[in-house]
């Protein structure tokens, strides 16, 4: 080996140094989901329901099984969102699902939301649930409900609880996932 590979490698002064590029902020438009979304919808859902017990679901959802909630919330005209990124990747979605499947309870929705793993505490779940309330208003509904494990789901407790959802009531072991018992409580915000 040459002498000059043994000398150690030269290093540029600190000013002349390229510095890193900056990271670029983290945006997203918000908009009604369409039929193209859905696999991304599935997949950012079937993370969390192998992964999780954020959702009380132990098996997978498919495209096909998607494919008929879009059609059904469609036809309720309830609304169903999607946050994405400038390039167009799926990051979360937000809807609002009939509470109970009576005519009296036409103005009461149960929301859901979900955001891919990466996107989380970075402001879009707020972002995402406030755009669903406005929609969910817009729709005509009155009451929406959020129903949450009582363990796990630390963020979005938070999250509902800082846009004003409040209790209504908890029930213990009422779900059994991954081997483990777990409650459940219900969250309520008036949006008329
Ligand atoms: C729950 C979820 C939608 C929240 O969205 P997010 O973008 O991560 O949350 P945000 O950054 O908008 O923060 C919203 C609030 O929650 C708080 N928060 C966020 N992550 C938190 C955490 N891990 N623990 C405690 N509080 C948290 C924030 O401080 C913020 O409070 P503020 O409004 O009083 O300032 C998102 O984390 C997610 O998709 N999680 C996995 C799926 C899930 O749990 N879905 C809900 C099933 S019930």
């Amino acid at each position: 080996m040459l002498e000059e590979e043994y000398a150690p490698r030269r290093v540029k002064p600190f000013h002349l140094r390229r510095l890193p590029a900056p990271e670029a902020p983290f945006t997203w438009t918000i908009r009604p989901a369409t039929p193209r979304d859905l696999p991304d919808v599935r997949e950012i859902y079937n993370h969390y329901v192998t992964n999780s017990m954020v959702t009380l679901d132990e098996d997978t959802m498919s495209l096909r099984e998607w494919r008929a909630k879009y059609a059904y919330l469609t036809r309720l005209k309830l609304p169903f969102l999607v946050a994405v990124s400038p390039s167009g990747q799926v990051l979360g979605y937000a809807l609002c699902a009939p509470w109970i499947q009576r005519r009296a309870y036409r103005f009461t929705a149960e929301s859901s939301i979900y955001l891919r793993a990466a996107s989380t505490g970075k402001g879009l779940g707020r972002a995402l649930l406030v755009a669903l309330i406005d929609a969910g208003r817009e729709a005509g509904l009155k009451q929406m409900l959020a129903v949450i494990a009582d363990r796990g789901a630390e963020a979005s407790m938070a999250l509902h609880r800082s846009l004003g959802f409040t209790e209504q009531g908890r029930m213990g072991d009422v779900a059994f996932k991954f081997d483990r018992s777990i409650g459940t409580v219900l969250l309520q915000k008036s949006i008329k």
